[in-house]
């Protein structure tokens, strides 16, 4: 089931209580173009707009990373002619989409698989990335060819090789090791996830920064989300009460925090006791 969307009150947000990071699932694109009349490309044509107006408003509030969700894993089974269409589309979005991030000071880079997209995507990407490298006020994170399951597997098979290679830190595998590993490190934790398109799921969206991320599942149709709901969505946030695992959100934890580190895992398992052992030390 859907939130229902919530009101819009972000202009008077303090700036701790702005997400530092929130991650998009762009979805009902196809659902507004039928809505229409118009060929599903058509939505997807629209959801680019969508993906200026929001982009902006993120910058503005003081989003540090955004994340979008534009093509997954999975939308490979999607009719040939969609999928087409959809990597035209975002090879000319981003001819566009560079010199406006150099002027509004955004970094663009992508997390995801580079060997299926076609070739001039994957060259069209390097040159943005590189032709907006300099941006300081925000990180937009272009999410193609990404799949959650592809990102842990990958993460496994670095760790495999690492492992071969005598890479890796002596000692237990920690946090931060496979942090910094995994090939979508550069996202850092979700605080805020928001689904578009009135469907519940997170579909195989990084499920390592998603681990303690607030969700906001909403009803509006990707097309028709803007600067208001996206600050409508940092209102909601706002109100949210983070405890981490904690019984209560201490005043000193901040709204927007990634979570604690772990507690460090112990460096020889607990010895195995027979019952009679665990008996005894119950008397
Ligand atoms: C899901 O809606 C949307 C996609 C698979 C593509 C997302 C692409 C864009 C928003 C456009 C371009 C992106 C960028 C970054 C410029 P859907 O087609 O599944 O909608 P439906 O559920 O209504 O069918």
């Amino acid at each position: 089931m859907a939130d229902t969307a919530p009101d819009a009150n972000a202009g008077a947000l303090a700036p701790r209580q702005v997400p530092r990071s929130v991650a998009i699932i762009m979805d009902g694109n196809g659902r507004w173009a039928q809505q229409r009349g118009l060929p599903r490309v058509a939505g997807h044509r629209a959801g680019a707009l969508a993906v200026d107006r929001v982009t902006e408003e993120a910058a503005r509030l003081g989003i540090e990373s955004l994340t979008l969700y534009a093509f997954s894993s999975e939308n490979w089974q999607r009719p040939q002619g969609e999928v087409d269409a959809l990597w035209k589309l975002l090879v000319r979005d981003l001819k566009r989409r560079g010199p406006k991030c150099v002027k509004q000071g955004i970094r663009l880079i992508s997390i995801g698989r580079r060997d299926r997209m076609p070739p001039t995507a994957s060259a069209e990407l390097d040159r943005v990335m590189h032709e907006t490298a300099g941006g300081k006020r925000m990180q937009l994170c272009l999410a193609l060819d990404y799949g959650g399951w592809w990102d842990l597997g990958e993460l496994a098979e670095r760790v495999r090789q690492g492992e071969r290679a005598g890479t890796l830190p002596a000692g237990p595998l920690t946090r931060e090791t496979l942090e910094r590993l995994l090939p979508s490190a550069a996202v850092p934790p979700v605080d805020l996830l928001i689904r578009t398109g009135g469907e519940a799921r997170i579909s195989n969206f990084l499920p390592w920064q998603l681990a303690y991320a607030e969700l906001l599942f909403l009803p509006t149709l990707w097309p028709e989300f803007d600067a208001a709901g996206l600050a409508a969505a940092c209102a909601e946030f706002a109100r949210r009460s983070r405890r981490f695992g904690r019984v209560e959100a201490s005043p000193e934890a901040a709204l927007r925090t990634a979570p604690p580190p772990p507690v460090a895992p112990a460096v020889a398992p607990p010895r195995r006791r027979g019952l009679a052992a665990l008996l005894r030390s119950r008397r």
